[in-house]
């Protein structure tokens, strides 16, 4: 049986658009939830009486409140949260500022922690409900920053996120509330269009499969684990990465 109701972050562009676009393809009524409106706007033009659009800042708790809340009213149910939507930073471990670690975390970390509080509100209600959030094969890689590529600010808020899994996973598992998180590795997004031509290639050359992924074979895997075909599933990590990551 497919998701019949979802709330996706990050709706605007890469993943999130990918995986909104893939579930009102099934049949999913979709939330889909964004900080930047016209773009959400110009991305689903025109009405579909499955899609309801929430311009908002997951950062704020009354923004991903509100979200929910709207969800409800306008769907009358929520089964799903997938949580894509993060903020990126390049800035090396001496160019960092504390106002840019704040900023970081704020919008990863705590952002992930407020939209699942929300939806986990309704879930634990309801007794049921699963919820998805994104980590990053960066923090296996420990990778540095710079030229595009994550920093050690995005990448602590990106390993946060595995233990953020961990522990509601923990606390909502007993009241039928599933939390996993999907790992993807270097995806075509607007996330990585400060990569150079020849980071790019030589990216691409660790990469058994020899590319980046599409974002649609990220949003994939978070929709799995949203199904009931991932039932038994939570606290874990499903890694997405074309191989990259076994060295
Ligand atoms: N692209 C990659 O190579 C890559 C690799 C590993 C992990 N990821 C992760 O995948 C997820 C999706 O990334 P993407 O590449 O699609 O990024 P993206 O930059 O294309 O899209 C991110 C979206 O999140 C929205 N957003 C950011 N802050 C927000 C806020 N406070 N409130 C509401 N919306 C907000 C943005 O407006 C944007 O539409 C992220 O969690 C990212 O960390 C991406």
């Amino acid at each position: 049986m497919v998701t019949k109701t979802a709330l996706v972050t990050g709706a605007a562009s890469g993943i999130g658009l990918a995986c909104t676009k893939l579930l009102l393809e099934q049949g999913t009524k979709v939330a889909a939830f964004d900080i930047q409106g016209q773009k959400l706007r110009e991305q689903f033009p025109g009405s579909n009486k499955n899609l309801l659009s929430l311009i908002g800042d997951f950062s704020k708790q009354e923004d991903c409140f509100g979200a929910i809340d709207d969800t409800l009213t306008h769907f009358g149910e929520l089964d799903a949260v997938l949580h894509w939507g993060a903020a990126h930073s390049s800035a090396r471990w001496n160019e960092l500022t504390a106002e840019e670690c704040n900023r970081v975390l704020q919008v990863n970390v705590t952002g992930s922690i407020l939209i699942a509080q929300s939806a986990a509100n309704v879930m634990e209600k309801q007794g049921s409900g699963s919820i998805v959030l994104c980590t990053s094969t960066s923090v296996l890689q420990g990778v540095t920053g710079g030229e595009g590529q994550g920093g050690p600010a995005y990448v602590a808020s990106k390993g946060a996120i595995i233990a953020l899994t961990r522990s509601l996973a923990r606390a909502l598992g007993p009241k039928g509330v599933r939390v996993n998180a999907v790992s993807p590795g270097i995806t075509e997004t607007e996330m990585i269009a400060g990569y150079t031509d020849e980071q790019r290639k030589n990216m691409k050359a660790r990469f058994p499969l020899g590319r980046f992924a599409a974002p649609e074979e990220i949003a994939h895997a978070g929709i799995y684990l949203t199904s009931e075909k991932a039932s038994f599933m939570t606290g874990e990590v499903m890694h997405v990465n074309g191989g990259s990551n076994f060295g």
